[in-house]
């Protein structure tokens, strides 16, 4: 039986409650959020106590074995640090930080405090996702040489309108395409250089648009789109090879489609995306992590995967500052953005 403490009652602490909530194997022995309501609403149907912070969970509990971080990314830091301090595994949010030295920081500490840690990255656990990987890998379309990808949706809007602000979030970049820098990278190897567009700076409040293009060792090159400037929530894959194309568009797997405004600042949430399966791709992800503790084996994506992915968006956030290509050397020293 795993002990879990969720850290963070807002958008991701639900969808991560509600998956341990379908698990046997699993009691929530606590839900750490500063909005005690909140974390209440969240609480109530696992029948787990409520802390409105994480001095108090850890006076309070016997026992726990897995910390869960659903908190902003700014926050990932701090709690991985005092979680990793008392050898408790961690499970710990996309993106693992908001910089590459707080990155390199979290999985240096665990690994030095022999804890295990796993970053969330979901895209791979999408079997939409997953099976374009396994088709390219059996040769269905051949080598391939070029892939389009769309995220986008609604400005999201998180406690404190963190997502708002980018010396926490990383916008839209590293907060949510880097999803896609994951899955493409998890396909086609490692990225050499990035170049990219966005509409960071020009302070067009609550939208934000960005194009990277992302050129992999291996030849292949990538056009990652994002948006925070549309409504609802879709994402689309294409990829081209010397035999075929696969492609894949959430929004066709909607029998109806109804998108409207939401009226002020904050109705919004976070759009997180969503699956008909029992089995939601976060289910799937966090009973993989679970796994991977009782078997101590390595995860689908590991941390140095989160590292990576940390330093492709970085790249393309120093890209749309200077305007020219970044080409990734992990010795460099990138410097703050
Ligand atoms: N994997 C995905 O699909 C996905 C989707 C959305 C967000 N995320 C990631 O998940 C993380 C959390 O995002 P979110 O959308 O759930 O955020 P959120 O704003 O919805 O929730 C954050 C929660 O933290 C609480 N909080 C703030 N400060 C606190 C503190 N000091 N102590 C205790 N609680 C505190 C807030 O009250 C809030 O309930 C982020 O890193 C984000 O990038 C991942």
């Amino acid at each position: 039986m795993h002990h879990v403490l969720i850290l963070g009652a807002g958008t991701m602490g639900k969808v991560h409650a509600a998956a341990y909530a379908e698990m046997d194997d699993v009691q929530v022995v606590g839900i750490v959020d500063s909005d005690y309501e909140k974390a209440a609403k969240v609480a109530s149907p696992l029948g787990a106590p409520v802390f409105a912070s994480v001095d108090e969970a850890l006076s309070t509990l016997d026992y726990l074995n897995i910390v869960d971080i659903c908190l902003p990314t700014f926050m990932h830091k701090e709690m991985v640090f005092r979680f990793a301090e008392i050898g408790i595994d961690i499970i710990c949010e996309k993106p693992i930080a908001r910089t590459l030295e707080d990155a390199r920081g979290i999985i240096d500490f665990c690994r030095e405090k022999n804890v295990k840690l796993f970053v969330a990255h979901v895209v791979r656990f999408f079997p939409e996702y997953e099976l374009a990987k396994k088709r390219i890998e059996e040769g269905a379309i051949g080598k391939p040489a070029v892939a389009r990808t769309f995220r986008g949706g609604i400005f999201p809007t998180g406690w404190n309108d963190w997502y708002a602000d980018f010396s926490y979030s990383g916008g839209l970049i590293l907060d949510m395409i880097i999803h896609d820098f994951d899955y493409l990278r998890w396909m086609f190897g490692e990225v050499e250089r990035v170049y990219a567009k966005s509409l960071l700076g020009r302070n067009l409040l609550r939208l934000d648009y960005a194009l990277v293009t992302l050129r992999f060792k291996s030849g292949v090159i990538a056009h990652v789109e994002g948006s925070w400037a549309h409504e609802g929530f879709t994402t689309r894959y294409e990829i081209a090879g010397q035999k075929g194309i696969i492609d894949y568009d959430s929004a066709k797997e909607m029998p109806l489609v109804m998108k409207s405004k939401k009226a002020g600042k904050g109705a919004g949430g976070v759009a997180v995306p969503e699956s008909p399966l029992k089995k939601t791709p976060y289910y799937l992800e966090l009973e993989h992590f679970l796994l991977c503790i009782e078997r101590d084996e390595e995860p689908k994506v590991t941390a140095e995967d989160a590292y990576k992915a940390v330093e492709i968006a970085i790249a393309a956030l120093e890209s749309i500052q200077s305007g020219k290509p970044v080409t990734l050397n992990s010795e460099k020293v990138h410097p703050r953005v």
